[in-house]
């Protein structure tokens, strides 16, 4: 593929400018709602961003409405767990097989293991590691490594954090099931606060393709020159982001888009292209997989026009 800022620059602009017009007319795909709070957003809300591993960013649309991170925050957050902990640690604790099934299913591997730290039981395995060896404040630890890979400092929705607290018995399930075979240990509602606070972080479409190139530029954030994440945790997680990342549509998605992608109930789609760029979409019409309808169609265009596609 050329290279993306140099020659693809005002082609790649229109085609985003066009893309979104054309993709503002999906009406198909349902806010979410089983987080109360999440369903007062608003379901014609779209941006379309891409930020090049050379710093450049392309925007359409509404690339700088905030929305929750909701589960996209698993793919960075699973990336500090590998550096503050060590592969050994992790990859013991949580597997990185597809599970095949929904986000927030309650199953886990024969070996009671989560099968990967995208789906829910895996993310709250992996907070819990995190809070489990830091002890001290284990979501200021994950929002400052969030903010890094943003380039710039997030907050939290803490609406939509009490709301997903006070209805998360699923979640609060699943922790206590990982509880029982030690897959997390301590306190199971001070650990649900961090992972709830965590997907609770604000952040743009903007913000996620710049995350997004920051994992497409080997853990360096393009914009700020920080490193982020080393090469082992990027390389790892992008890996389990194309297994796994879209969760039961993963097969679909890596066939078709064939870049590794992170979705999340708020709306958001986070895609890295090593070596070339992120791509972050938000629009929060999402279907019956909890992705977002216009983002994977978005994503899907892009791949598509401009030769994408990793395979
Ligand atoms: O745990 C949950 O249910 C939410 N906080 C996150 C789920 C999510 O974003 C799934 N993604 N599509």
């Amino acid at each position: 593929m050329p290279h993306p800022s140099t020659t693809l620059e005002t082609p790649l602009l229109r085609f985003l400018k066009d893309t979104h017009a054309d993709f503002s007319r999906i009406d198909e795909g349902e806010v979410a709602s089983y987080i109360p709070e999440l369903g007062k957003a608003n379901p014609d809300h779209f941006g379309i961003a891409v930020a090049t591993t050379d710093g450049h960013v392309y925007e359409a649309g509404d690339t700088q409405v905030p929305f929750t991170i909701q589960s996209v925050s698993k793919a960075m957050v699973f990336a500090l767990a590998l550096d503050l902990l060590g592969a050994e640690r992790v990859e013991a604790a949580i597997g990185v097989e597809p599970s095949g099934e929904a986000f927030n299913s309650i199953r886990l591997r024969a070996d009671n293991k989560p099968f990967n730290a995208m789906v829910n039981a895996g993310a709250i395995a992996c907070s819990g590691l995190i809070a489990e060896s830091t002890g001290g404040d284990a979501f200021e630890l994950i929002r400052q490594a969030l903010g890094r890979f943003a380039g710039r400092e997030l907050g939290v929705d803490e609406a939509v954090f009490e709301s997903e607290r006070s209805t998360g018995d699923r979640n609060r399930a699943i922790a206590y099931l990982l509880r029982t075979y030690g897959g997390v240990t301590g306190d199971v509602d001070r650990l649900l606060d961090v992972y709830f606070r965590q997907c609770s972080v604000l952040v743009t479409a903007r913000d996620l393709a710049v995350m997004g190139a920051t994992f497409a530029n080997h853990g360096v954030n393009p914009l700020t020159g920080a490193t982020v994440a080393s090469n082992y945790a990027v390389a790892r997680t992008l890996a389990v982001m194309s297994s796994s990342g879209m969760y039961d549509f993963a097969g679909e998605w890596i066939y078709r888009v064939g870049v590794p992608a992170k979705s999340g109930v708020g709306g958001g789609i986070l895609a890295a292209l090593p070596s070339q760029l992120g791509l972050g979409t938000f629009s929060p019409r999402l279907d019956m997989h909890g992705n977002s309808v216009r983002g994977i169609r978005t994503c899907e265009a892009i791949s598509e026009a401009f030769d994408l596609h990793m395979l």
